[in-house]
């Protein structure tokens, strides 16, 4: 079965259309840019045009930079305020006349590590984070996820660990690999702390370059880059609507 996959973030709005049984893409992966003010409106018409532009019928997995239950967005840390109570699902279905499920984000690349990625067959505790605008995570125990985590949101010098610790936070700072990695190890000390993973993966853009930042960190658990790197999200969301038995 194929699902089209997207993955709505700070920057980018991004699309592939995946053989669910087998986590592959089966199309080009498209991307339109987030429209600012990223309002619901500009938002929702910019991701239209990308299921457009795949001319896409069938069924749709949507991530979503927030905690999001029941289809209904609950938070809005890097996303417009008005987003608060949107119905995502709803306002989807009706803007591309298809079936969708939405997740967050970091649960979608969550999903998909642990389906077909580096945390594949892994029954003990594991933390997926993605690194990017924000900082999302996602944890399972026994394959099994606890969804809307936000550790991002973890207090770290007395403002919201993502302020502090983020990718993007590196870029705008341009802060040194040394720098940016101190603060990565003070939010993954506490982190581990609180919920000891066996393993934690990283996943979102920054992932590609592992090799820069990982030997500067220090975890007591197995620390790996996401097996599918920044495509992680759209597989996921994908896998979730399959899940919910939409088609
Ligand atoms: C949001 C999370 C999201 C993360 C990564 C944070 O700002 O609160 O829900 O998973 O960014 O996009």
């Amino acid at each position: 079965m194929d699902v089209l996959g997207i993955d709505i973030g700070g920057s980018g709005i991004k699309g592939a259309v995946v053989a669910v049984e087998t986590g592959q893409l089966v199309s080009e992966h498209l991307q339109v840019k987030t429209p600012r003010p990223a309002t619901p409106d500009t938002v929702i018409n910019a991701t239209g045009e990308l299921v457009r532009l795949f001319d896409w019928h069938g069924s749709i997995g949507c991530g979503f930079p927030a905690v999001i239950q029941s289809g209904i967005v609950k938070t809005a840390a890097n996303i417009d305020t008005s987003w608060i109570g949107v119905n995502l699902r709803d306002f989807m279905q009706r803007k591309t006349g298809c079936t969708c499920s939405v997740i967050n984000d970091a649960d979608a690349a969550g999903l998909a590590e642990m389906v077909f990625g580096a945390g594949r067959g892994r029954m003990g505790s594991v933390l997926i984070l993605t690194l990017g605008t924000g900082i999302g995570s996602a944890l399972f125990y026994r394959g099994k996820l606890f969804p809307n985590l936000e550790l991002g949101y973890l207090p770290l010098e007395g403002a919201p660990a993502e302020h502090y610790a983020s990718a993007a936070v590196r870029e705008n700072e341009k802060l040194s690999w040394v720098t940016w990695s101190n603060r990565l190890n003070r939010f993954l000390n506490h982190v581990e702390r609180l919920f000891s993973p066996e393993l934690i993966i990283i996943g979102g853009g920054i992932s590609s370059r592992h090799e820069e930042f990982f030997p500067l960190l220090e975890t007591r658990a197995e620390l790996v880059p996401a097996g599918f790197l920044n495509q992680s999200g759209i597989i996921g969301a994908a896998s979730f609507a399959a899940e919910q038995g939409y088609d």
